[in-house]
């Protein structure tokens, strides 16, 4: 039935143009495109004019849609006795026409992704000509927010492919849209054996788009901080619109180049008794497990866990340089941390004081030196009781360096306190000098001739040295062991900033020993207890 009526129909206006197009034209005016998003309402607009504005129009218009296989199918006809949508098509329900003198417009419903197609208008203006024109509807659906996902494992700065660094993804879209990647907000391409972009796109069961992209990605180990991020991008009906995504970092794995052992705790001094607790950390990643040795008895591994090494009660034997260096596995270098421990004993070191004792003959003046190294530069005041008689008879600084020297007459038993500050700490010397009376004293006495012997003491405090001396001026004539009147050497040693070390050279002690003996004629050395 409408076939022969549309064969009629055809053969009708065929006739019709035939007569009419030399004398008259309908001039159309259609817009070539029209977008619209899925499930809108679409507009399409056919307007007309005709050449011969005398000839009153007695317009018969109709809809066509193109079909996949090139034919048409009519949706709507009308002239001036009747307007009908025709039955049977996908539009029969969704349409609707109005039409005035000026032009008619076809408005879909609903719109679905198979309406794009192109709409045909037709008018045959009989007496005022005819003519046809076509709108092609452009159907929009614009795509889920990506998801981004970055692989959880780690990837290693070692391998010489890239690796897949995250995908991401992006569902219901239509037309295709686009994935582009970023590191940092800078846009990433394709670039031989650096980035490589994996792009796999199918059509879901509504016949929408989905497309998935995969970073392949070198990685170096300054990605261990990089976000990375997609974005899509797509058409809608006044342009292009972008989604980004939310920003992954991954876990970069590198080698260690570089091991740095300290000890952890206790802060300060090590005393025998004490749990020592060594840390070794080095700049890899992931942190390999450490292995833990002795420089003195390099073969013997210690038990530690990954990284830290638990001496517990420490000896003056566990003293030494430690060392620490990653188990061996790939990509491990040869690296290794060094400290060394050193282990005091004596409770005169409990705290920050510090005790010399030593036995000098009543009547002697004896002078006490103080040295303090520290920056900022410390500060030295004394306390002295025991003795009337004392006064400072030297005080220098330079640079870093406080020292100052007190003379103090042995009347009886002395304690003198040398106080060094800094606003990095403080820390105490105690000299406590045994009067020992002049009669016990076998060697010969005698006010001429001087000797000196300097007990060598450095106390490190945060940033501050301290070093304290004892300056015997043994008013001595004739031979006595250590008679050239000369100091001995000062030694000074390296010293860690948070320790506190107190050194005195053996042959020191001895040679002090030695002329204390003879000075005082006594058979025991006055420094015996051990620094
Ligand atoms: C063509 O499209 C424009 C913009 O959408 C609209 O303003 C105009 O009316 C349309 N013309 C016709 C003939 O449909
Ligand atoms: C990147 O290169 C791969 C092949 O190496 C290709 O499949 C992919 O489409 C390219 N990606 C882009 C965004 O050009
Ligand atoms: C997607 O990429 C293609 C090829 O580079 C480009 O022609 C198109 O305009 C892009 N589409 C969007 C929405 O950016
Ligand atoms: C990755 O990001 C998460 C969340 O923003 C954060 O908790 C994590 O520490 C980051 N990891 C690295 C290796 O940066
Ligand atoms: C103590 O030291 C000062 C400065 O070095 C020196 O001048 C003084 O003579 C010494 N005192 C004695 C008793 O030797
Ligand atoms: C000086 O030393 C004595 C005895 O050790 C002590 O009692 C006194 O408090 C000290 N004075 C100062 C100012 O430190
Ligand atoms: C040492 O001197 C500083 C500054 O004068 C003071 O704060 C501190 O208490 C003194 N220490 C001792 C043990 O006298």
């Amino acid at each position: 039935m409408a076939f022969l009526r549309r064969a009629f129909l055809l053969l009708f206006l065929q006739v019709c143009l035939l007569h009419v197009s030399v004398l008259a034209k309908v001039e159309l005016s259609m817009n070539e495109t029209v977008d619209v998003y899925i499930g809108d309402m679409a507009e399409i607009l056919c307007q007309y004019t005709s050449t011969n504005s005398d000839s009153k129009p007695g317009f018969l218009i109709q809809w066509f849609v193109a079909e996949r296989g090139g034919s048409r199918s009519r949706l709507y006809y009308a002239d001036a006795n009747q307007k009908l949508i025709d039955s049977g098509t996908d539009y029969t329900d969704r349409i609707n026409v109005v039409t005035d003198e000026k032009g008619t417009r076809l408005s879909i419903q609903d719109v679905r992704l198979s309406d794009e197609r192109e709409f045909y208008c037709h008018v045959n203006g009989l007496a005022a000509g005819s003519g046809v024109r076509k709108t092609h509807l452009r159907v929009f659906a614009p795509p889920d927010v990506p998801e981004i996902e970055s692989v959880t494992t780690g990837i290693s700065v070692t391998k010489d492919t890239p690796s897949k660094v995250a995908s991401c993804e992006t569902r219901n879209g239509f037309p295709k849209p686009n994935i582009t990647w970023y590191r940092d907000g800078e846009p990433l391409m394709n670039e031989s054996g650096r980035v490589n972009i994996v792009i796999l796109s199918s059509r879901m069961s509504n016949d929408l788009y989905s497309v998935q992209s995969t970073l392949e990605y070198k990685v170096e180990k300054e990605d261990k901080d990089a976000r990375f991020s997609c974005e899509v991008s797509f058409f809608v009906p006044d342009g292009i619109r972008k989604f980004e995504s939310p920003s992954v970092n991954i876990t970069v794995h590198y080698p260690t180049t570089m091991v740095e052992l300290w000890k952890e705790s206790p802060q300060g001094l090590v005393k025998e008794g004490d749990t020592v607790e060594l840390r070794c950390q080095g700049d890899g990643n992931p942190p390999p497990h450490f292995i833990f040795n002795k420089v003195e008895e390099p073969d013997v591994n210690f038990e530690s866990s990954r990284d830290v090494l638990i001496l517990s009660s420490v000896s003056r034997k566990d003293s030494g340089t430690y060392q620490c260096h990653p188990l061996k596995g790939d990509g491990v270098m040869e690296v290794k941390g060094e400290v060394e421990l050193k282990v005091h004993c004596g409770p005169e070191l409990v705290g920050l004081e510090e005790v010399v004792q030593l036995d000098e003959v009543e009547g002697r003046v004896v002078n006490l030196s103080c040295e303090a190294l520290g920056n900022p530069l410390p500060s030295i005041s004394w306390n002295i009781t025991g003795s009337q008689s004392w006064h400072e008879v030297d005080k220098k600084t330079h640079k870093h360096m406080t020292h100052s020297v007190v003379s103090v007459k042995v009347t009886s038993d002395i304690t003198a306190e040398c106080n060094v500050s800094s606003d990095r700490g403080s820390g105490v010397k105690i000299f406590k000098i045994k009067a020992i009376p002049r009669v016990t004293t076998t060697a010969p006495f005698t006010p001429e001739g001087s000797g000196v012997i300097i007990v060598v003491i450095i106390v490190c405090l945060l940033l501050l040295a301290f070093l304290g001396s004892v300056i015997y001026f043994l008013h001595k004539k004739g031979k006595i062991p250590c008679g050239r009147s000369g100091k001995q050497e000062i030694t000074k040693e390296k010293t860690t900033k948070d320790e506190i070390v107190v050194e005195m050279k053996t042959n020191t002690k001895n040679e002090e020993a030695v002329l204390l003996k003879a000075v005082n004629g006594d058979k025991k050395g006055p420094n015996d207890q051990p620094l």
